[in-house]
């Protein structure tokens, strides 16, 4: 249901200097999302008329990540005027003309506020008629934050910046979290007074809440429950931090879903990842990206998996896997890597120290041992001889292995692609194929071995080989049953 009184305003404007990166602050990735990602979804959660976020830093590459998020969100340029306040005067001209509701302003780096609090929030300041209402938050340390100046009898007064504080002002742990709704025709009207005369000779949001309570406005102070749900991310401790929080949340939700995680705190699930009731994620195994599990899949321990399927009842332990199907009952590693491109059919199997691209196995194929298997199409019920290479790449381009049904190839095989073996076909140990082979076929090229007698005696005399041939010999000589 769309709120058609209320606006989101989300600030993205600022450098991030303390990040110390290429990337934009509110680009860099927390369970799987970018951090204005998730200020993006809360926002949208609400069901706001409009949600503006405000660029400038970074200003493509950041606009272009927020409309990937939110087709719907309306981006507003900031100018050379530095500060929160200018930044909500830029967003507040990017609304309609006529929106005259409620507008909830929020950080693109303060993630974990979640929608609830913020939907109290708004609800508390429509049943006050407030002209402002601050989120708050008590903090042991509340250094670098603006504080919460309260009058004698506790009402909110205004909000001091820390680095224009009194000594005693710096003293009080109540915060200004960032997060505010203003009624929006006072908030124009005071930001058009605030000025830049201030330590950071920026145009503070914050000095609204004082120009609206000398006016007589009702402004007000809510602390938020608690205080980790507005803690921003300024550095990279504070983005682990952040991280360590969301994923506990996240496996928590999963296990209350059905999902048996017998330690949470060595797995790691993006926000974008799926399980069904009856999986199983063991110890040092991180999803992401689109990753699914389904019912009674076993994934882990030590696992990595990108954007891979998992069907009902695989088993994948070991595995680093990007982009990966793997069906139903299927089992992959241990020390398994499934590059982009690869499809496990029912009941296959990629096994120990086994490399895939670009490869569909049928259902019950089983490539179990050793092998690199890239751009191959194998058939159902076929099974790959141990150490078994594709050699797919002819130095220039790709070529492609057709492996039928019901195959059985030998171990130490190379498939010089493009090449096809028929249905029910076989190869010989340390066949190269370089040949199509028809169905039902053998294929052996392997040179006929000839063993040439007393070798080493001849040719290696006095040394280990040559005793240890020297005393078989003697000990066949003595024995009557091979004499
Ligand atoms: C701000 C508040 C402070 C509060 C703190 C909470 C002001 C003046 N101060 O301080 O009271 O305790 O947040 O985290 O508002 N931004 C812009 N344009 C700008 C500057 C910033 O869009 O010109 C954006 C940033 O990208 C960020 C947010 O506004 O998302 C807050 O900016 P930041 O520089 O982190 O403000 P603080 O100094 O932390
Ligand atoms: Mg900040």
């Amino acid at each position: 249901m769309t709120d058609s009184r209320l606006a989101i305003i989300v600030l993205a404007a600022g450098q991030g200097t303390r990040m110390k990166s290429q990337t934009p602050k509110v680009l860099h990735p927390l369970a799987g999302v970018p951090l204005i990602g998730h200020v993006l979804a809360t926002a949208r959660a609400l069901g706001p008329a409009h949600v503006v976020a405000v660029v400038r830093h970074e200003r493509d590459r950041v606009a272009e990540a927020i409309s990937a998020l939110d087709a719907h969100a309306i981006i507003a340029d900031q100018d050379e005027i530095p500060g929160t306040g200018r930044a909500v005067e830029a967003a507040l001209a990017a609304l309609p003309a006529d929106f005259d509701g409620d507008v909830l302003v929020v950080s693109g780096d303060v993630p974990l506020l979640d929608a609830v609090t913020l939907a109290d929030l708004v609800d508390r300041h429509r049943r006050h008629e407030a002209a402002a209402t601050v989120l708050s938050a008590v903090l042991d340390d509340a250094t670098g934050y603006g504080r919460i100046v309260r009058n004698d009898s506790g009402a909110l007064d205004r909000i001091v910046e820390q680095k224009d504080a009194s000594e005693l002002e710096r003293a009080l742990t109540e915060i200004n979290s960032g997060t505010y709704v203003f009624r929006s025709a006072p908030l124009r009207d005071k930001l058009a007074l605030v000025s830049t005369d201030n330590a950071a000779q920026e145009k503070y949001l914050t000095d609204v809440i004082g120009l609206l309570r000398g006016d007589g406005h009702s402004v007000e102070a809510l602390p938020a429950g608690q205080s980790w749900l507005v803690a921003g991310v300024n550095d990279r401790v504070q983005l682990s931090d952040a991280a360590l929080r969301l994923n506990a949340m996240i496996v928590r939700g999963w296990q209350l879903a059905g999902v048996t995680i017998s330690d949470p705190a060595s797995v790691w699930i993006d926000r974008t990842v799926s399980l069904d009731e009856d999986a199983e994620v063991l110890p040092g195994t991180q999803l992401k990206g689109a990753t699914s599990i389904a019912r009674g899949a076993v994934v882990g321990p030590e696992t990595t998996l990108v954007d891979c399927e998992v069907g009902e009842g695989a088993r994948v332990s070991r595995t680093d896997g990007t982009l990966a199907v793997i069906g139903a009952g299927a089992s992959v590693g241990p020390f398994a890597y499934l590059r982009p491109g690869t499809v496990i059919g029912e009941k296959g199997k990629v096994g120990t120290f086994v490399e895939t691209k670009n490869t569909t196995l049928g259902a019950g194929a089983k490539v179990p041992h050793l092998s690199y298997i890239g751009d191959t199409t194998v058939g159902e019920g076929t099974n790959i001889g141990a150490g078994t290479i594709t050699a797919n790449y002819d130095g220039v381009n790709k070529h492609r292995t057709d492996v039928g049904a019901h195959a059985r190839t030998g171990s130490h095989n190379v498939f010089v692609a493009p090449v096809r073996i028929g249905d029910g076909a076989y190869t010989g140990a340390g066949t190269v194929v370089r040949k199509d082979v028809p169905a039902g076929a053998l294929a052996v090229n392997v040179a006929p071995q000839r063993n040439v007698e007393r070798w080493v005696a001849a040719n290696r005399p006095g040394t280990a080989a040559a005793e240890a041939a020297a005393a078989a010999s003697a000990d066949t000589e003595s024995d009557p049953e091979t004499a």
